[in-house]
């Protein structure tokens, strides 16, 4: 990860936000290439999902609703995280990610051990155990340790167990219900009355326009409504880079069936499109996973979840959501605005209210996999290469073109003749500095997946060297060549 991390800031994909004044957790910038990245990730999606599909249309609704928005859909009672403070640390913890172990010698509790959510935290807790052990001078054989929620601790243990940061019991609040939306207020006034949330989720926008939608041409069940925006959570403790942030931006499809239709089959078909969707954009199919929550962990709008998981450096976390939510948010909102949400099925000639599927994904989190897919170091003649593999649909640029040498006129208008051409569709990059070599290894790292070289025979056909990152192979071409094989890759 901290390699990623570093090759992020050091070629301009994505910078810590407010860096000059020590920056400002949980929120980012996305450099020069971050901004590409980002941008080739939306517009496959959009691509892909809305443009070349006859059943879902786009949307992009206002950050800011109505407040009422976010007491049907439920998030004013029920978006919230069970918050833990340290008192001494002022430290501040989520409680289903905090856990914590009785530390039993000879069947008897010497103490409390506790460590944050992390891969291996059996094992960290059980070396907490034995430091403590150790440092209490107590004979006998420790027990078992089994890793506990903090959700789950008695009064009684909390007073025990030690704070993260201090190592030392006693400082630890019980869990409260800290609700992650974003206030603000809207208008002049500053008496309450104009409260407004900045929106944590993009769907809530496509069901208040539901109606609008449908009214404006599209009725045809089953449809989709899509969008892409931001969307804000005051997440207790953002982490991992871009996996967990305060700001970040959603692709959310609502999808509407028939209420009479077997949504698990619906469901069961997103989540495949889901998964090969990402293999087209280079995220390869053995660093996925499925997950299906629980019914006592499901979200209060779900009667099904499934998560397309991806294995990222450090752990395998959710990537793509795909919930089944009835018709729990139309319901709401027609219950809420007074607004009927019916609509009549010429097929089956039935007015109903719809439900839906929705497939939920955040534009960064897929970015960060990308990136992870991408990352390769490699050993070239003795030295290393580092190399963003990125699939051209994504990469930032497309093409880079190189005259061989930058002291030789027509050579160089050559290379700036097809590097206007290809300007005009891609995003494309001219270099002349330094030995070809070097020019290569930068576009290794940008993640660039062509390299065109102009050199002396250029001059006598117009041909140039095309050079694969991956394989690094050279073949002669043309620019017709080019144009196809970039009409077969970038789509
Ligand atoms: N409308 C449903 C919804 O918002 P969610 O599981 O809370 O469901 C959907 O979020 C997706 O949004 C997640 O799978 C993840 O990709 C992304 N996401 C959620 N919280 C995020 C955060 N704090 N930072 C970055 N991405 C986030």
């Amino acid at each position: 990860m901290e390699s990623i991390v570093s090759l992020c800031r050091r070629r301009g994909f994505i910078f810590q936000s407010s860096e000059i004044y020590s920056g400002i957790n949980g929120f980012f910038d996305y450099g020069p290439m971050g901004v590409e990245l980002r941008r080739n990730i939306k517009d496959a999606w959009w691509k892909d999902f809305v443009q070349r599909r006859d059943d879902i249309v786009g949307l992009d609704s206002s950050i800011i609703h109505h407040p009422k928005t976010w007491e049907a859909s439920g998030h004013v009672d029920n978006f919230t995280d069970p918050l833990v403070d340290c008192k001494v640390s002022k430290q501040r913890y989520r409680a289903d990610q905090l856990f914590f172990a009785p530390v039993v010698v000879d069947g008897r509790t010497a103490g409390y051990v506790s460590a944050l959510e992390s891969d291996n935290v059996e094992a960290e807790l059980r070396e907490a155990a034995e430091k403590l052990k150790r440092k209490k001078a107590i004979q006998g054989e420790l027990g078992p340790v089994r890793p506990r929620e903090f959700t789950e601790a008695t009064p009684e243990e909390i007073r025990l167990i030690p704070s993260p940061a201090t190592g030392e019991p006693g400082s630890l609040t019980p869990p409260r219900s800290f609700n992650m939306m974003f206030e603000t207020q809207a208008g002049a006034l500053r008496d309450g009355s104009g409260l407004v949330y900045l929106r944590p989720e993009t769907a809530q926008g496509i069901f208040i326009n539901f109606k609008n939608v449908v009214d404006s041409g599209r009725s045809k069940i089953p449809f989709g409504i899509a969008q892409i925006g931001k969307a804000f959570r005051n997440e207790i403790n953002p982490r991992n880079f871009i996996f967990r942030s305060r700001e970040f931006e959603q692709m959310e499809i609502e999808y509407f069936i028939s209420p009479d239709e077997d949504w698990q089959s619906r469901h069961r078909e997103w989540i495949d499109t889901g998964n090969s969707w990402l293999e087209s954009i280079g995220i390869p199919a053995s660093a996925l996973s499925e997950y299906t929550h629980p019914k006592e962990k499901l979200s209060h709008y779900s009667k099904g979840t499934v998560d397309i998981m991806y294995a990222f450096p450090f752990g395998v976390q959710e990537l793509w959501g795909f919930a089944a939510r009835g018709d729990f948010d139309l319901m709401q909102h027609q219950k809420f605005s007074g607004k009927s949400m019916e609509i009549f099925d010429e097929a089956s000639k039935k007015k109903f209210i719809p439900h839906v599927i929705e497939p939920s994904v955040g534009v960064d989190r897929i970015l960060l996999a990308v990136l992870c897919s991408a990352y390769a170091e490699e050993e070239v003649g003795g030295e290393k290469r580092t190399i963003l593999k990125f699939s051209p649909r994504v990469a930032p640029i497309k093409v880079a073109v190189f005259p061989l040498v930058k002291n030789k006129p027509e050579l160089v208008r050559l290379a700036e003749e097809l590097y206007r051409k290809l300007q005009r569709h891609y995003n494309v990059f001219f270099d002349t500095s330094g030995a070809v070599g070097r020019r290569y290894r930068r576009m290794d790292e940008a993640g660039t997946p062509y390299c065109v070289t102009f050199d002396f025979d250029s001059l006598e056909d117009g041909s140039f060297t095309l050079r694969e990152r991956d394989t690094m192979e050279q073949k002669r071409m043309n620019e017709e060549d080019l144009f196809r094989l970039l009409d077969e890759t970038v789509y």
